[in-house]
């Protein structure tokens, strides 16, 4: 059975239905991600757009490198914000090899191709493979290494899951090491919740997408129609819980599976956690994890963080 097959089966057998949000990222739903990220209300996107290509020198200024590096970028996605990075590290003279790592073969060709026709001089070595067993390969090299965990990923993490992933980090790095991480911050509920909720139905869309995949790649008769879309922001926990929404009672199934699964009226699937934080919690997640905060590197509006910590 593949992790897609177990992962659906656990989770829509489970008394409280759950999907991973990380199986939204098929083609099409990388492409309604793009659209979400063009949409005015989802801040994110431009707030992390202006810190990475206004405050580059600083940035570079704070790693306190000599000579060459790498940077090593989880989860690279379509690389565009990166791309200021990058563009102002190489404007300084900065001598460094860039490293994107993801599981998606399709999603590095695209982004290779990309930089290497915008950024000629850009020494880039892609590679698809687990994220730590690669990071554990790189640290083998004498280069210090800066590892790029952008785009607020990290809020997608439960907060356990979050300090086992940087543990998991941080025991495959160097003492003096550093990890640029980007972090959505607390702020007026209002702003959160429109970045989700958008009156476009766009995030919908990107939640109903993970029933078209299920319907594709397991056999399964998911009639989207009868699906919604509810997501909610709780300030004080400064979580964003979405979920798809079952309008009727309904069974359906899946036939890689070879199993139904049957759905209440307004039963909810919870497919996504977007956690926001506070100045606080960076600091005692960094804390659980043996990194030291260095710096916090704000938009204007401080809406976002892209934190700068080390290896202590
Ligand atoms: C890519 C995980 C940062 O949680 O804001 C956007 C994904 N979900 N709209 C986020 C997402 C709904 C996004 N991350």
């Amino acid at each position: 059975m593949s992790e897609f097959e177990f992962d659906v089966r656990a989770g829509l057998g489970a008394p409280q239905k759950h999907l991973s949000s990380k199986y939204f990222y098929d083609d099409r739903g990388s492409e309604i991600f793009q659209e979400i990220m063009k949409m005015p209300s989802y801040y994110l996107t431009n707030a992390e757009f202006e810190i990475l290509s206004m405050q580059g020198s600083k940035i570079l200024d704070m790693l306190d490198f000599e000579g060459e590096f790498s940077i090593i970028e989880l989860g690279a996605g379509d690389g565009i914000k990166t791309k200021q990075l990058l563009r102002s590290f190489l404007k300084v003279d900065a001598c460094f090899e860039y490293a994107p790592i993801d599981i998606s073969a399709g999603a590095l060709d695209t982004l290779e191709e990309n930089l290497k026709r915008d950024i000629p001089t850009l020494d880039i070595n892609p590679y698809v493979a687990d994220y730590f067993e690669q990071l554990a390969k790189l640290s083998q090299e004498p280069k210090p290494m800066l590892i790029l965990f952008l785009g607020s990923n990290i809020g997608n993490y439960p907060s356990d899951d979050a300090v086992q992933l940087l543990s998991a980090i941080q025991q495959r790095i160097r003492v003096g090491d550093k990890i640029l991480i980007g972090f959505d911050l607390k702020k007026n509920p209002l702003t959160i919740q429109q970045a989700y909720l958008d009156p476009d139905g766009i995030t919908k869309s990107f939640n109903l997408n993970l029933l078209r995949r299920i319907n594709r790649e397991l056999g399964a008769n998911f009639l989207i129609d009868q699906f919604d879309f509810y997501c909610h922001y709780n300030p004080e926990t400064g979580e964003v819980n979405s979920y798809i929404v079952s309008l009727k009672e309904q069974v359906v199934h899946l036939k890689r599976l070879n199993e139904s699964f049957a759905f209440k009226q307004n039963e909810l699937i919870w497919t996504e956690l977007s956690k926001k934080y506070d100045f606080e919690e960076i600091k005692s997640l960094a804390r659980a994890t043996q990194f030291e905060v260095i710096h916090h590197f704000l938009d204007c509006k401080h809406y976002f963080s892209d934190c700068l910590m080390k290896r202590a």
